[in-house]
């Protein structure tokens, strides 16, 4: 016997307390859409008996849910917090995703609610009063919410065109976003403030938001700017199938700049990775990364050393990893160019790359 018989295990000890992530999250919103609709049961294994999607995350490491609300429409109110109920059955923490939208949002599409005024006045006093009325109804179920995002890939402002920065210049985003913080402050002191953006490798890009977006500290009522003691935590979406500029090398200079410049906490809230992808149409930013259950390990292994590496060099503090819709059977190209991006076969059966969870 060695002393390297006792050391390694030591060392390996010492290591993973060191890299351990707080969230090791999974958005698994199309959840209930799925179960009503496809005919898939989930297994967390090929000779494992069928279980609730939720359960076998929970069993692989995952530890919040996190669940993207509409105003009306698919995702709406009621599917959250049915949806929310499960997670924090089994065990999970709560990210809510609001997208201030009757549909998905993103940094192309914005649009306001059917039924919510336009002028900014209004839409300012409706942030307020739809945030702080989601914030309760979890609250009330008593499944209380740890993150939430205010806007979901805010990129160029929410509610378009009244809050389109490009548009109207940062002054209504900001007002609109105020809106949105004071109501979860009030209605939840204890949850954490998301402002979420897209591109997570595009550092200019989100410095220019970030940048612009928050006033001084003010009075703080409702019709006043974003402050940063609004703002807890800057998410991310990061996906490396829109673009090849998505390196991780870009998405480190971006984490290290919101950690050093804003002392924010930093989540990478969308991610993923292709189990199946033609790369000859498709091209990927790593491609020394491969495509296949092996890549979708090495990509999320990569970015939690990115985030540890933040970890250890600026105040903000990089909380963890969401990683996007990994068991929507039905829906495998996840809107990419790439074939599938799941963690699970179209049987429902869970991969080998389900063990990420246990590594963030
Ligand atoms: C928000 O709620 C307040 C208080 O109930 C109400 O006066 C106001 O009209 C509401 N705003 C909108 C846009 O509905
Ligand atoms: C990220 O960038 C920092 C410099 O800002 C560097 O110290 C660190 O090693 C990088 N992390 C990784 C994982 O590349």
């Amino acid at each position: 016997m060695s002393m390297l018989s006792f050391i390694i295990p030591l060392a390996a000890f010492a290591l993973s307390l060191v890299s351990a992530l707080q969230y090791h999250g999974a958005d698994f919103s199309s959840l209930l859409l799925v179960e009503s609709t496809a005919n898939v049961q989930y297994t967390g294994s090929s000779t494992a008996a069928p279980q609730p999607l939720e359960k076998i995350l929970y069993d692989y490491g995952v530890n919040i849910a996190r669940i993207r609300i509409w105003t009306s429409g698919t995702y709406d109110l009621t599917y959250g917090l049915k949806l929310a109920k499960r997670a924090k059955a089994v065990g999970m923490d709560i990210l809510i995703a609001l997208h201030y939208s009757d549909t998905w949002a993103d940094p192309g599409d914005q649009h306001i609610p059917s039924d919510w005024p336009t002028d900014l006045d209004g839409l300012v006093s409706q942030t307020y009063n739809y945030t702080y009325e989601v914030v309760q109804a979890f609250n009330a179920q008593e499944t209380p919410i740890q993150l939430i995002q205010i806007g979901n890939e805010i990129n160029d402002g929410p509610l378009w065109p009244t809050g389109r920065v490009t548009v109207n210049g940062f002054h209504p985003a900001s007002q609109i976003l105020h809106a949105g913080a004071l109501a979860v402050r009030t209605a939840s002191p204890s949850t954490k403030i998301v402002v979420h953006l897209a591109s997570g490798w595009y550092q200019v890009g989100i410095s220019w938001f970030l940048d612009g977006i928050f006033v001084s500290e003010t009075e703080g009522g409702l019709g006043s700017g974003l402050t940063q003691s609004d703002v807890d935590v800057i998410g991310l979406s990061d996906y490396p199938y829109y673009g090849t500029a998505a390196t991780l090398s870009n998405l480190n200079s971006t984490i290290g700049h919101i950690a050093s410049t804003y002392n924010k906490d930093i989540i990478i809230v969308e991610t993923g990775w292709p189990a199946v992808c033609d790369t000859g149409t498709t091209q990927l930013s790593e491609p020394a990364i491969p495509v296949g259950v092996k890549g979708q390990i090495s990509w999320i292994e990569d970015i939690v050393a990115i985030l540890n590496s933040v970890n250890l060099d600026h105040g903000g503090k990089a909380l963890g990893i969401v990683y996007f819709e990994p068991g929507w059977v039905g829906n495998a190209a996840l809107g990419s160019g790439c074939s599938d991006i799941l963690l699970v076969t179209s049987d429902g059966v869970a991969r080998e790359s389900m063990t990420i969870f246990s590594s963030m």
